[in-house]
C-alpha cells in the first residue's frame, strides 16, 4: 500500500490566509486521499523550509494592493522545484491577476469562493500528478489482441502457453488450476480453438453454481417423465457437446453422486439420460477446471481420488498475477484502450504514479480485478489523465455491517468460556478464578452480569 499525501502549503501572514489553513485541514479534496497541509507566515519562510516534494501553494496575497511586491513573491514561489501556485487575493484585481497568470501561476481566486477553491485545487494537484509523468493512450503498443486471447509474455505465461500447444492436438482430459480470475476458462477456451475439436461447440458448466439434482438433469439430459417437470425429453450438456469440448468449471464442488457418475463418463465414454435405459456414446473432449487444491480435497475425503487421476491425465496451472507482474503493463494497454473506446470517454492518458500503483498491489483477484479496476478507473476519471486516485483498489475491504456472517461479540466468547470453566471446576468459583488468571470477585461479578448458570457437579470438557 502507498500512501499517497497531497501537500498543500498555505502562504500568508494574515486572517484569510489562518482561516484557509484551518479550513483546508478539515478538508479531503480527493476522496480516501488524506490532505496534509502546511502554513508558511511569508514566501521567504516558505522558499527555505518547504517540503522536497510535489505540491499546490496557495499564496494568500492580503496585501495584494501592493502589486509589485505580490509578483516578486509569486515569482520566488514559481522557483521552487515542483510547486504550482495558486494566487489566493481577497479581492478580485484584474491587473494582477493576468500578471500573475502570464509569469505560471496556475491560476487566480477569490478567498471567499470556497467550491472554486476546491476545484482548483483538485485541478492543480491532477495536473501535478499528469506533469510528474504519464503515458498517453496513442502511445501504447498497438498491438491489436483478439478479444479472447490469453496475454502475456512473461515466463510463466510462456509455461501455460506451452502446455497448452502440448496438449490441444490429442483428446485427453485436462485439469486447468489456478486462483479465482487468473484466466482458467479463458485457457480452457484457447485449448478448445487449437484441438480437433474446434469446429464443434464450446459447452461450460459451472459446477458450482446449480444445485445436485438439477446439475444432473443438466448433464446428462432426461426422458420425459424421469421426474416430476420433466415435461419432455431433453438432451443434456454432454450430448450438446458432442463434437466439441465439455468444459467442468469449480470441478471441486460436484457432489460424491456426480463425481461417481462422471468418472463413468470418462472412463467408458458413455452415459444415459436420467429415466432412461438407453447408453449413449460421449463424444466431446472433457476439460475441468478449479480453484481448490484437489489433493487436499482428496486427503479430506471431498473428492475421489480415481476421478481425480483420470481428469488430471494432463494439468496446466495458472499462475496468479502476483507471479506475473511483467504482465501487467501489456494487459493494461490491452484493456485500458479497450474501456476507453468502449465507455466512450475523453482520456487520454494514465499517469506514471497510476501505473505503479497498479504495479505494486497484489491483485487477489487476478486478471478478473484488474479488468474492473480499469474499467471503473475509466469511468470515474475526472480528469484526461486517470490519477492514482482512480485506481479504486479491493473496494470490497469495505465492510458493510449488516451483511456477511454474523460474527461473535467478544463478550460472548467471554461468557462461554468461563461458563466452560465453571462446568470444568465443577462449579468451584476460586479455583475457576485461578485458572481465568482473574481474582474471585471480578469473576462472581461476569458471572452475575452475564447470567452464567453454575453447575455444581463436574462436567467433561
Ligand atoms: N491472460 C489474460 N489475457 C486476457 N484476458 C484475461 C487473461 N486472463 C484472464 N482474462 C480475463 O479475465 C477474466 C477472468 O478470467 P476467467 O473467467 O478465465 O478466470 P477463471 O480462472 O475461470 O476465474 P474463476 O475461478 O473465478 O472462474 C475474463 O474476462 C478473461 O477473459
Ligand atoms: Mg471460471
Amino acid at each position: 500500500m502507498i500512501l499517497v499525501v497531497k501537500i498543500v502549503s498555505v502562504v500568508g501572514r494574515g486572517k484569510i490566509a489562518y482561516q484557509l489553513y484551518l479550513h483546508l485541514l478539515k478538508e479531503k479534496p480527493i476522496e480516501d486521499f488524506p490532505l496534509h497541509v502546511e502554513k508558511y507566515e511569508t514566501v521567504d519562510m516558505f522558499v527555505n523550509n518547504h517540503i522536497k516534494a510535489p505540491q499546490v501553494v496557495l499564496y494568500v496575497a492580503e496585501d495584494y494592493r501592493d502589486e509589485q511586491e505580490v509578483i516578486v513573491n509569486v515569482e520566488k514561489l514559481l522557483s521552487v522545484r515542483k510547486t504550482m501556485v495558486i494566487l489566493v487575493s481577497p479581492h478580485y484585481n484584474l491587473n494582477l491577476a493576468t500578471s500573475a497568470i502570464d509569469r505560471g501561476v496556475f491560476d487566480v481566486i477569490n478567498a471567499e469562493d470556497e467550491q472554486t477553491l476546491k476545484s482548483v485545487i483538485n485541478l492543480a494537484l491532477h495536473a501535478q500528478e499528469v506533469k510528474r509523468g504519464y503515458v498517453e493512450i496513442s502511445d501504447l503498443p498497438e498491438e491489436d489482441f483478439p478479444d479472447d486471447m490469453f496475454i502475456g509474455r512473461s515466463e510463466a505465461v510462456m509455461s501455460v502457453y506451452r502446455a497448452v500447444g502440448r496438449v490441444s492436438m490429442s483428446d485427453v482430459p485436462v485439469l486447468i488450476t489456478g486462483d479465482t480470475g487468473s484466466g482458467k476458462e479463458l485457457v480452457a477456451r484457447t485449448i478448445h480453438k487449437r484441438s480437433p475439436f474446434k469446429n464443434g461447440p464450446f459447452v461450460a458448466v459451472n459446477c458450482s453454481a446449480i444445485p445436485e439434482t438439477l446439475l444432473e438433469s443438466e448433464l446428462f439430459g432426461y426422458r420425459r417423465g424421469a421426474f416430476t417437470g420433466a415435461v419432455e425429453d431433453r438432451q443434456g450438456k454432454i450430448e450438446a457437446a458432442a463434437g466439441g469440448t465439455l468444459f467442468l468449471d469449480e470441478i471441486a464442488e460436484l457432489s460424491p453422486k456426480l463425481q461417481v457418475k462422471l468418472l463413468r463418463v470418462i472412463q467408458e465414454k458413455e452415459f444415459e439420460r436420467l429415466g432412461e435405459n438407453v447408453k449413449r456414446k460421449v463424444n466431446a473432449r472433457i476439460l475441468a477446471a478449479t480453484n481448490r487444491n484437489l489433493e487436499d480435497e482428496i486427503s479430506q475425503g471431498n473428492f475421489r481420488e480415481d476421478l481425480y487421476y483420470r481428469l488430471n491425465v494432463a494439468t496446466i496451472h495458472v499462475p496468479p498475477l502476483r507471479e506475473r507482474k511483467d504482465d501487467i503493463p501489456i494487459l493494461l494497454a490491452h484493456f485500458f484502450k479497450k474501456a476507453v473506446r468502449e465507455l466512450h470517454r475523453p482520456v487520454k492518458g494514465i499517469t506514471a504514479r497510476a501505473v505503479e500503483k497498479m504495479l505494486s498491489y497484489h491483485w487477489p483477484g487476478n486478471v478478473r480485478e484488474l479488468i474492473n479496476v480499469i474499467y471503473r478507473a475509466v469511468l470515474i476519471a475526472r480528469g484526461e489523465y486517470i490519477m492514482a486516485e482512480d485506481i479504486i483498489l479491493n473496494p470490497s475491504y469495505k465492510i458493510n455491517l449488516n451483511e456477511g456472517p454474523r460474527i461473535k461479540r467478544l463478550w460472548e466468547l467471554e461468557k462461554e468460556h468461563i461458563q466452560r470453566v465453571l462446568d470444568y471446576t465443577g462449579g468451584n468459583k476460586s479455583l475457576a478464578a485461578r485458572l481465568l488468571g482473574i481474582s474471585r470477585p471480578c469473576l462472581t461479578q461476569k458471572i452475575k452480569r452475564y447470567g452464567i448458570v453454575v453447575n455444581k457437579k463436574r462436567l467433561k470438557v
